[in-house]
């Protein structure tokens, strides 16, 4: 009890470099980041379940948590390793707490917290997306506050004021499927392997928008809403033709990507206009496809904005991020822990819950 009590109370030192290890295991990678408050990023290792899940098309929940189980120690001693430090360097715990899959979660939050009791440090539950918000800002050249992020992963497409660390205002989200399940759904109905979505997109590459028409759903909607599942059935509707054939599924694919890069091209600029900022940062998985990246690059730079995107490394889920997000929040002095020893996981978490 004394030991619990101890390590409560235990607030880090915002003003003093506070070494900080991350812990990712809301999916289907187990990533671990090392992170000096003062020096920045250390190393980082990720461990994807990509081969796992594979064969059944998709990520089986139950698998993940027993492999993050396998690989979360001996990744943790290989970052130490890479960073140069030991275990007892460390001054400082995060880790992703959601949203996520329940018991890839618990893999985290357990080590995590078991981690900082016998090191008698303190640990902080990180919400995945602050993690994949701030991202950008581990590049060579960041973006500062305050600017408009767009989110686009497996499970979310948002786009954000960010104003500072913990200060995030929701301005629009999907109203169904987010983009990158959209690519995952549409790459698995035309018989893509798991993940769909790199996949989706490497054979738009060899295809031509435009020869299939599809819609561009709520583009002129006037607000900053998205729906994409209406395209996913568009998609299905195309392939149900007589006259379609296996020989065009890189123009639908190119068709596909290019409508779903039209509305979050047309969302990103609308919710630039409306703040009055001029950064754009782009965060999460999608944030990796090539097109997206060259539409943001041309159209915001046309209007005198900037975009900035993640390294392609800190695109997907990693624990670089969440080391980093950790790191930020020790360094603006909004450190916050679990309750009294208590710890729980949110698989679901609105991210403007946070402060
Ligand atoms: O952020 P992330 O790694 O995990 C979540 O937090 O969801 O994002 C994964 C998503 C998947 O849906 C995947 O298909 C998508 O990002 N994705 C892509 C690309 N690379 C990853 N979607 C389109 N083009 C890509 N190049
Ligand atoms: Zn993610």
């Amino acid at each position: 009890m004394h030991v619990l009590s101890m390590r409560w109370d235990k607030i880090p030192d915002m003003m003093k470099s506070q070494l900080v290890l991350g812990i990712e295991s809301s999916c289907d990678e187990t990533g671990i980041g090392l992170v000096d408050t003062q020096r920045g990023l250390l190393a980082h290792r990720v461990f994807s379940q990509i081969d796992l899940h594979a064969a059944y098309g998709g990520v089986v929940p139950e698998l993940a948590s027993r492999d993050h189980v396998r690989r979360m120690v001996p990744l943790i001693r290989e970052t130490m390793a890479a960073g140069g430090h030991a275990l007892k360097d460390l001054d400082v715990v995060g880790y992703t707490t959601g949203p996520g899959l329940a018991g890839a979660l618990l893999v985290g939050a357990s080590v995590a917290e078991a981690l900082a009791l016998a090191l008698n440090i303190p640990a902080m539950p990180i919400h995945h997306l602050e993690g994949h918000l701030l991202s950008p800002m581990l590049s060579v050249q960041p973006p500062v506050f305050p600017f408009v992020a767009l989110l686009v992963s497996g499970g979310h497409t948002q786009l954000m004021r960010v104003g500072g660390v913990g200060d995030y205002v929701l301005l629009g989200e999907s109203v169904d499927d987010a983009a990158g399940e959209a690519f995952d759904k549409t790459a698995k109905l035309l018989g893509l392997p798991y993940p769909g979505g790199p996949i989706l997109s490497k054979l738009a590459g060899q295809g031509v928008a435009g020869r299939f028409k599809l819609p561009r759903p709520m583009k002129n909607s006037g607000d900053l809403m998205f729906s994409f599942s209406g395209l996913k059935t568009a998609v299905l509707t195309a392939t149900k033709k007589p006259d379609f054939s296996e020989a065009q599924i890189p123009d639908l694919a190119a068709e596909f990507q290019e409508a779903v890069v039209d509305v979050l091209c047309a969302k990103a600029r609308t919710a630039l206009t409306q703040t009055g900022l001029s950064q754009l940062v782009v965060a999460g998985g999608v944030g990796a496809n090539a097109r997206l990246r060259e539409r943001l690059r041309r159209e915001i730079g046309k209007r005198g904005g900037h975009v900035f995107f993640p390294e392609l490394e800190y695109c997907s889920d990693n624990g670089a991020m969440i080391a980093f997000a950790c790191a930020m929040r020790v360094r603006a002095g909004k450190f916050r822990s679990g309750e009294n020893g208590v710890f729980a996981i949110r698989p679901r978490w609105p991210l403007s819950e946070l402060s």
